[in-house]
């Protein structure tokens, strides 16, 4: 990932905004438009007050493209879910910091480093840097979310800038941004040092899905 940071941003169409009734139609249709990697939301009713889906979906999605999985776990205990999620093909496994301890961090980071997948923590918009700042050190990425998660189609959060320019000052790996990202939005974070933009309504409800995803770079 880390070969990208320095002039293109990479894409991440996020599956929230897809047509779950015609899901792989809506993955080819983002990989051919030039989809870096697919960030797919994990939403368990606790964490967040939304449901969507578990590993058997993501299982079926990895069936049927080539790439990367972002599974971004908005979910409670996420130590007790790495295991299916990393069987049915995750590439990348985000975790909040607001549901983990730095000890669980440490678990998980070891757990996920010698099975070969990608770890990042999370932080909501109203969780302080300060609060992942221990945990830098055991990741790979940072996501940091620039609505409330839960739903697709929120309005972009400005505060969350300072703290993406605070954080690329002290952090050199990939610092992904998900929630309210358009050309707009995604020219604002990129310039305060993001090097990955989650979108799903954008991508998703754009008449030319190429355009949009060539609008965030
Ligand atoms: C929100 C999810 C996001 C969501 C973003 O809780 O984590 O990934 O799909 O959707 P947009 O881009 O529509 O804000
Ligand atoms: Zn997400």
């Amino acid at each position: 990932m880390n070969k990208n940071t320095k002039n293109r941003p990479l894409v991440a169409p996020s599956l929230l905004s897809a047509d779950f009734s015609a899901l792989a139609k809506d993955i080819k249709k983002v990989e051919r438009a030039g989809a870096d990697m697919l960030h797919v939301d994990i939403m368990d009713g606790h964490f967040v007050p939304n449901i969507t889906i578990g590993p058997v979906v993501v299982k079926y999605v990895r069936k049927v493209t080539k790439l990367p999985l972002d599974v971004h776990l908005m979910i409670m205990n996420p130590g007790k879910y790495l295991d299916p999620f990393v069987a049915a093909g995750s590439d990348m496994l985000t975790v909040h910091i607001e549901v983990s301890s730095l000890k669980e961090i440490k678990a998980m980071s070891s757990k996920l480093r010698s099975k070969g997948v990608k770890f990042g923590v999370s932080l909501n918009p109203a969780t302080p840097l300060s609060k992942i700042k221990p945990a830098l050190k055991f990741v790979d990425f940072v996501l940091v979310m620039s609505v409330n998660p839960g739903f697709g189609g929120q309005a972009f959060i400005p505060s969350v800038l300072s703290k993406i320019r605070e954080l690329r000052k002290i952090f050199k790996k990939d610092i992904a941004v998900d929630g309210g990202i358009n050309s707009e939005t995604g020219k604002l974070v990129r310039e305060a040092g993001a090097n990955i933009l989650a979108a799903g309504s954008y991508i998703f409800g754009a008449k030319n899905v190429k355009k949009a995803i060539e609008s965030l770079r």
